[in-house]
């Protein structure tokens, strides 16, 4: 590809830019309403505070939690679909070298890491990549606890119905965790945000690493 199309090319391109909306919502609903659910009974020695839970009860956050589901089960296999077939997984998200990762770290950790619009660093792109993994092992879990009978399979691939619970709990943490960091660097790089949000030309990674 040439420079003048490379610096052409959209940041993110519209259906990323929805997809990516839709699914922050419904992964809002799914979480919250998580929490109540959990909280009819909890499998832990702890709550979520009562404020938190989307529902407002048991039966509420049930409905809550499976029509959003839906949701972002539509999203993200189209997401999948669009991610493979437009070659975004291939350009955007390829699997770092372990050197790459290990620079792309250790800036990171000393709060060096360079971000360049249209380009994901390899800390990035492991995260990403690490959440999309995570989602679909959440939507595995998830169907493995609503339905242990007639999934018994799907159940018994995660060692059972108490084990698949405890991933699925597990993995909403890792969600958690991972949101409080991207929203965190989102902050550090407003202009990611405005990308996100409307359309902004992309600048060639060359021309941004050019000294102003
Ligand atoms: C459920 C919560 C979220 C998940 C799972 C998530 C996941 C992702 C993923 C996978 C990407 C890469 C998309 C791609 O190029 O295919 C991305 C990008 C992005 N997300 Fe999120 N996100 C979440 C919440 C948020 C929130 C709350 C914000 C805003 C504060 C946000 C802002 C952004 C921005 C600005 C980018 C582009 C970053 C860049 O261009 O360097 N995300 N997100």
């Amino acid at each position: 590809m040439g420079q003048r199309e490379t610096s052409r090319r959209l940041t993110h391109s519209s259906a990323i830019r929805v997809m990516h909306w839709i699914g922050v919502y419904a992964m809002g609903c799914m979480i919250f309403s998580g929490w109540e659910i959990y909280n009819a009974s909890p499998s832990l020695h702890f709550l979520f505070p009562a404020w938190t839970g989307l529902g407002g009860w048991l039966g509420g956050a049930l409905a809550w939690h499976l029509s959003a589901m839906w949701l972002l089960f539509a999203d993200g296999i189209a997401y999948l679909v669009y991610g493979f077939a437009s070659g975004h997984f291939r350009r955007d998200l390829k699997p770092p070298r372990p050197a790459e990762l290990g620079q792309d770290l250790g800036a990171a950790l000393r709060f060096r890491l360079k971000h360049h619009m249209g380009h994901y660093n390899a800390v990035q792109r492991v995260l990403y990549a690490g959440v999309i993994i995570a989602v679909i092992l959440q939507v595995m879990t998830g169907l493995a606890i609503w339905k242990p009978v007639q999934l018994g399979w799907l159940a018994g691939l995660f060692g059972g119905y108490p084990i698949a619970r405890g991933i699925h709990l597990a993995i909403m943490f890792g969600i958690v965790a991972f949101v409080l960091v991207h929203v965190a660097l989102v902050m550090v790089h407003p202009r990611t945000l405005k990308s996100m949000i409307v359309t902004v030309p992309q600048r060639s990674r060359k021309a941004d690493e050019r000294p102003a």
